[in-house]
C-alpha cells in the first residue's frame, strides 16, 4: 500500500502520521488497509454538487465494508451559474489543486464525486495526472420540472423562454414566473448539457460502474451506485487498476462515439483533448470528426430533440444507447470493473424508442461534432450540425464583428445596425487568453428586429465555448483566437464569411495577400485582459488554445503518485 509508506513504521514520522489521523480508528486501519480519498465537490455555491456529501456518506459505507478507511476530500468546486467570469478559468486549476492533494497525502484510491459542468472534468484530469486507482460517481440530472403544464429544461428553455421575450412572444411577468419550476430537485442541469454530457463520457470511458452515469440525482439508485463503487475503488486498489489502464486512446474513440449518439456538448471535445493529455494520448480534433461525425443521433433530448435526463434513464440509459452503436466500439477498452464497456451491453434495452432511437430510426444522421479548418481558423473549430439549421450548414454572409460581449450587446439591438438574417455575428476577445477563461457566450442572441421578423437562427463565429443546452449554427472554439493572434482578430465588418460544413471549411473571402497584410497587425488590434499577478496571470501566461484543449502546458501529462521526500 502507498499508505504504508506515512504509517507503516517506527519511527517518528510514521508515530506523527497515524497519531493526529486516530481520532477513533482502529489500530488496524494503519495496518495495510487500502485508504481511499474521496475527492468531493459539494458546495453550496454549487447547487448543482450541494447533496454530493449524502453520496459521499454511501460511497464511505461502501468503501468500510470492502475493508478500506474512507476520507472525506474537499476538493475545488465550480458552480457554473454563479462564477465570473467564467467556471472555466479555473478547471485547470481545479484539477491541478486536486491533482496536488491526491499525491501529497497517504492515499492509495480516489473516488472523484463531481457533477456540475466543470467538475468530472477536473476531478478526470488530476486523477489521470497522479494515476492512482480512481473511479468517478457522478452527482447526476435533476428531475424533471413543469411550467404551466410542459416540462421544463435547465438552460435550453431559458434561451428559449428569454428569447420569447425579445421576440414579444412572452411576458416579462410569465418568464420571472417559470425561473422557480426550473430548479426541481436537487442534481445537475436536466438537459443533454455539459455536466450530463461529462458524466455520459466519464461512463464511456469507462471510468463508473457501468450504467451509473445520467441516474437521477433524487433516485435512490444512486445512492446504491454510490455504495457499490466504494467498494469497488477498494478492490481496484488491491488489483492495482489505474487511471492510465481505463483511459486508452479506444476508449476516448468509444467516448466521441458515445457523444455523437447522445447529442452530447460541444464542451466535451476541449474536455477530452485535456484528459487525453494529461495521460499522453495522442488524441486531435481530427478524431472527433473522423470517428463522431458519421454516428447518428439516438437520443432525443434537449438541445437537440425534446425529452430531458429522467426519460433517458427511463427509456434504458447509456447503455441502452450504447448497444445500438456496438459495432462502432473499441471492444477492448475496459472499465473500472476490469471488464470490457461492451460486455455490459447484453443486457442493455430500450424501453422508450422515441427518448432513445433504434439505429434504423435516428434523430438525425451523421450529427457528430464537425470540425471545420479555413483561413479564419487554420488549428480549427468545431460546429454542432444536430444543434443547428439545415439551411445554414452552407452559408455565404457578410460579417458584422464585436470586439468583446460587452460590445455585442452595447450593439446587437440597435435599430441602425445593418443585419439582416444573412449577416454572420462574428465575436472575438473570448477565447482561453482573451476573456479570459473561454466563456459560454458563442450562442450570441439574435438581434431584436430580426427576432421580431421571426427569424430564429443564424450563422454565429466565435472563439469562445457555447452552453451545452444551446442550440443553433454557431461556430465554437475558433484557434487561434483573437487574442492569440488568430485571423479572428483581423476579420472586419463588411467581410465575406463563406461556411460549408459539409466541404468542413470556414474562410473569409479574400486573397491571401490580403489577409497576409492584415495579419502582422493581430496582436495589436484589440485591447485584451492582462492581469499582472495570481492565478489568471498564470493562466493566461501558460494556458493552451482549444484545439488542444486549453490545458495549461505546464500540466500536460502527469507526475504520477511517488513523493520522496518525508515532511519533517
Ligand atoms: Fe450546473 Fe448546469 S449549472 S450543471
Amino acid at each position: 500500500m502507498r499508505s504504508a509508506h506515512w504509517y507503516g513504521g517506527k519511527d517518528r514520522d510514521s508515530y506523527i502520521h497515524r497519531a493526529w489521523m486516530r481520532r477513533g480508528l482502529p489500530n488496524d486501519a494503519f495496518d495495510g488497509r487500502p485508504h481511499i480519498a474521496i475527492a468531493n465537490t459539494a458546495s453550496d455555491l454549487t447547487p448543482c454538487n450541494s447533496h454530493l456529501n449524502e453520496v459521499m456518506e454511501h460511497v464511505k459505507n461502501g468503501i468500510w465494508e470492502a475493508g478500506g478507511v474512507p476520507l472525506n476530500m474537499p476538493s475545488v468546486s465550480l458552480g457554473e451559474t454563479q462564477m465570473r467570469p467564467t467556471a472555466m478559468l479555473w478547471r485547470n486549476m481545479a484539477a491541478m489543486a486536486t491533482e496536488e492533494m491526491i499525491r501529497a497525502n497517504p492515499i492509495d484510491g480516489v473516488v472523484l464525486l463531481g457533477g456540475c459542468d466543470k467538475t468530472i472534468p477536473a476531478l478526470l484530469m488530476a486523477a489521470a495526472s497522479v494515476d492512482l486507482p480512481a473511479l468517478v460517481v457522478p452527482g447526476g440530472p435533476m428531475l424533471t420540472g413543469t411550467f404551466e403544464g410542459n416540462p421544463i429544461g435547465c438552460g435550453t428553455d431559458v434561451w428559449r423562454l428569454s428569447e420569447d421575450v425579445r421576440a414579444k412572444k412572452l411576458s416579462e411577468a410569465k418568464f420571472l414566473n417559470s425561473e422557480s419550476s426550473m430548479i426541481r430537485s436537487r442534481g445537475h442541469c436536466n438537459t443533454m448539457g455539459t455536466a450530463s454530457t461529462m458524466g455520459s463520457m466519464a461512463e464511456a470511458l469507462g471510468m463508473t460502474i457501468p450504467g451509473t452515469a445520467g441516474t437521477p440525482a433524487a433516485d435512490s439508485r444512486l445512492l446504491q451506485a454510490a455504495q457499490e463503487s466504494g467498494r469497488l475503488i477498494v478492490s481496484m486498489v488491491h488489483e492495482d487498476r489505474k487511471p492510465s489502464d481505463v483511459m486508452t486512446r479506444g476508449s476516448f474513440l468509444n467516448a466521441i462515439v458515445a457523444l455523437a449518439g447522445i447529442g452530447g456538448s460541444t464542451n466535451a471535445v476541449v474536455h477530452l483533448l485535456a484528459i487525453a493529455g494529461r495521460l499522453g494520448i495522442d488524441l486531435s480534433l481530427k478524431d472527433f470528426d473522423k470517428t463522431g461525425s458519421h454516428v447518428p443521433l439516438l437520443v432525443n433530448l434537449q438541445p437537440a430533440g425534446k425529452y430531458l435526463m429522467e426519460d433517458l434513464y427511463r427509456a434504458g440509459g447509456l447503455l441502452a444507447v450504447l448497444k445500438e452503436l456496438e459495432d462502432l466500439l473499441d471492444p477492448k477498452a475496459i472499465t473500472v470493473t476490469g471488464k470490457p464497456l461492451t460486455s455490459y451491453l447484453t443486457e442493455a434495452e430500450i424501453y422508450d424508442t422515441d427518448v432513445i432511437r433504434k439505429r434504423q430510426t435516428p434523430l438525425l444522421e451523421g450529427a457528430g461534432i464537425a470540425v471545420l479548418t479555413g483561413n479564419l481558423a487554420p488549428l480549427g473549430a468545431v460546429i454542432k450540425p444536430a444543434a443547428a439549421s439545415a439551411h445554414l450548414l452552407q452559408h455565404r454572409g457578410k460579417a458584422i464583428v464585436f470586439d468583446s460581449i460587452e460590445d455585442f450587446k452595447k450593439r446587437i439591438d440597435d435599430p441602425a445596425l445593418d443585419v439582416d438574417e444573412n449577416s454572420v455575428l462574428i465575436l472575438r476577445g473570448c477565447g482561453p487568453k482573451g476573456y479570459p477563461g473561454m466563456p459560454e457566450v458563442a450562442n450570441m442572441p439574435l438581434p431584436k428586429k430580426l427576432l421580431e421578423k421571426g427569424v430564429r437562427d443564424m450563422v454565429r463565429i466565435c472563439d469562445g465555448r457555447m452552453s451545452g443546452t444551446a442550440y443553433g449554427t454557431v461556430v465554437l472554439h475558433a484557434a487561434p483566437e483573437a487574442a492569440a493572434g488568430g485571423p479572428l482578430a483581423v476579420v472586419q465588418t463588411g467581410d465575406i464569411i463563406v461556411l460549408d460544413v459539409a466541404a468542413r471549411t470556414l474562410n473569409i473571402d479574400i486573397s491571401n495577400e490580403e489577409l497576409a497584410k492584415r495579419i502582422p497587425n493581430a496582436a495589436t488590434t484589440q485591447a485584451f485582459a492582462s492581469p499582472d499577478r495570481g492565478w489568471q496571470k498564470l493562466y493566461i501566461d501558460h494556458v493552451m488554445q482549444a484545439d488542444t484543449g486549453a490545458d495549461n502546458d505546464f500540466l500536460t501529462g502527469g507526475s504520477g503518485s511517488e513523493v520522496l521526500r518525508e515532511s519533517h
